[in-house]
């Protein structure tokens, strides 16, 4: 386990008006095109944050989720990304807007931008709420970041350690043990 309470990083209010501005850039971006816009959760992470940003985005739009998932990860990121679930939704002809709780090494979105590429979408982009410039293996498009944040290990909102502390309102800071 980790060490005491999460110290906060991102204050409950930061995010939501950060995720309010998000939607309402979405929703300008997207108005005038024609094909359908279906949002693309990457779970389990994204749950939260895409339930609030869909919210915020007042234009027509569908939900589905994909699930992602590392070998052999606890704290370490590894470059091996496997499917855990796919999504129920047709890509094919859409604008496909990815939504992460955060990017790390970035291994995860390359995975899942060419897995999605191949379905032939009318477009494809990228939304993080969170995102460590600072750990970065490969190089991803970020098309709406909500905040660049330092290299820590981060809890809240969707994010977990050890499955943990997803449901915390705010992103706060926890400092794991020494031996992981
Ligand atoms: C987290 C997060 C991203 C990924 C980013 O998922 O939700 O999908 O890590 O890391 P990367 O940029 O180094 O690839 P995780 O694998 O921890 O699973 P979870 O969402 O189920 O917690």
């Amino acid at each position: 386990m980790v060490q005491g309470q999460p110290q906060v990083l991102i204050s409950a209010d930061a995010i939501a008006a950060k995720v309010a501005e998000l939607g309402a850039r979405i929703a300008r971006d997207y108005a005038t095109r024609r094909e359908p816009l279906l949002l693309v959760g990457v779970l389990k992470g994204s749950f939260i944050f895409l339930a609030d940003l869909a919210r915020q985005i007042p234009i027509p739009h569908a939900v589905d989720f994909i699930a992602l998932s590392s070998y052999g990860k606890t704290t370490t990121r590894t470059d091996e990304v496997r499917l855990m679930m796919d999504l129920r939704e047709t890509v094919a002809g859409k604008h496909v807007l990815v939504v992460e709780d955060i990017v790390d090494t970035g291994h995860t979105l390359a995975y899942l931008l060419r897995l999605l590429d191949a379905r032939q979408p009318a477009s494809l982009k990228t939304c993080t709420l969170v995102e460590k410039p600072a750990r970065r293996e490969v190089d991803v498009p970020l098309d709406y970041v909500g905040f660049e944040i330092p290299d820590k290990w981060v809890v809240g909102y969707g994010l977990d350690y050890a499955d943990q502390y997803r449901t915390l309102p705010y992103i706060g800071c926890v400092e794991p043990p020494r031996s992981e």
